[in-house]
């Protein structure tokens, strides 16, 4: 019997990290966490093998590459993710995020495997034009969306003088969850919409609607939310495309649904899906959110042969089942 090719999943523990495990063992894969526990959750590995160790030391990277048999490719997905904190707290954010991407860069290059690299359209910041392409020259604004792009350029270094085989997904809003309602999102203290939406449908704080005075149709931000499901199946095509060397000719692809979605239609969707009212009230405009972010994403349908298949309103449903199912056990 053939041996299963090992993936690598660095913040495995997390929520996109653990619902990427959850596909590639499905698909005929063994992958095998990499995670320090600072925001994951030991609760998620279960039946997997994890290493429990610090992206930022060298020594135990290394170990961890040289260790893991079989391995095949790196899906590159820890990081500290919180824009506002990530202004408050510009060299954690900075050395953590940068030193890992580094270490990973590394050991990858040393071991001969591929990057599947998670980065963020916080690269773009406030860009001129939309929908955002991938050529849109990066111009982060907060330390995260600047972390990102240093990841990026990282990568990009070890690409030309280590013949490292790498590509940066750069994920717009994921939301929803997996499994039947097994894998999904949850943070402590949660600042994302969706999970925020369902949180005071049942009962939590009313929703604070953060700026209704933005140049959209409504007044409120404009975003672009991806099902986990969708985002999920996009790693699973690109790294088959990394593990056949040579046939990907690209080093970023956005990964989105391609539509803008206001705050307001996100509350309207909810109410709707989930048969009530959600609690909301208007807030002032939270610190750095761009009016709108909408991704083009024409290459990576192009290039990857994928295309996004479920709606807001699976995101919302698939996270009410998690929240309301296996999340309510681990906390
Ligand atoms: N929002 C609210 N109330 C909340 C939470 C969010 O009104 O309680 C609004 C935000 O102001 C924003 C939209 O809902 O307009 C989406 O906010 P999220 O926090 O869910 O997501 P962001 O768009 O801020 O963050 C995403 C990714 C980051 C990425 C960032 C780039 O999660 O990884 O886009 O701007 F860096």
């Amino acid at each position: 019997m053939s041996q299963k090719k090992t993936i690598l999943v660095t913040g495995g523990a997390g929520y996109i990290g653990r619902c990427t495990a959850y596909v590639l063992a499905q698909n005929g894969y063994q992958p095998v966490l990499i995670d320090n526990f600072s925001t994951g959750r030991r609760a998620m590995v279960g039946e997997l093998t994890c290493f429990d160790l610090d992206l930022t030391d060298r020594k135990s990277t290394l170990e961890a590459f040289r260790k893991s048999q079989d391995v095949v490719g790196v899906i590159h997905l820890a990081a500290k993710a919180l824009v506002g904190e990530s202004v408050e707290k510009p060299y954690e954010y900075l050395r953590n995020n940068f030193l890992s991407t580094l270490n990973v860069a590394e050991a990858a290059a040393m071991s001969g495997v591929c990057v599947l690299h998670s980065s963020s359209c916080a690269v773009y910041g406030v860009p001129e034009k939309l929908p955002i392409l991938e050529t849109t020259p990066r111009s982060p604004v907060s330390p995260y969306g600047a972390a990102k792009a240093m990841a990026e350029d990282v990568l990009a270094q070890f690409v030309r003088h280590k013949g490292l085989r790498a590509l940066n997904l750069r994920y717009f809003n994921p939301a929803g969850s997996m499994g039947n309602g097994q894998y999904g999102e949850l943070h402590e203290p949660e600042t994302h919409l969706i999970p925020n939406v369902v949180g005071a449908f049942l009962g939590g704080k009313p929703i604070r609607v953060f700026g209704s005075d933005f140049p959209t149709p409504d007044g409120t931000c404009v975003r672009d939310y991806i099902h986990i499901e969708d985002l999920v199946g996009a790693h699973l095509v690109a790294l088959e495309k990394l593990l056949a060397p040579g046939s990907l000719k690209v080093e970023s692809l956005n990964i989105g649904s391609g539509k803008g979605v206001s705050v307001k239609e996100v509350l309207e969707a909810a109410s709707s899906v989930l048969g009530g009212k959600v609690p909301h009230e208007m807030a002032p405009r939270r610190a750095g959110d761009p009016a709108e972010l909408v991704a083009d994403i024409a290459q990576a349908k192009a290039i990857l042969g994928w295309e996004p298949k479920k709606s807001l309103n699976d995101m919302i449903r698939d996270h009410h089942q998690w929240v309301t199912g296996r999340a309510k056990k681990l906390l």
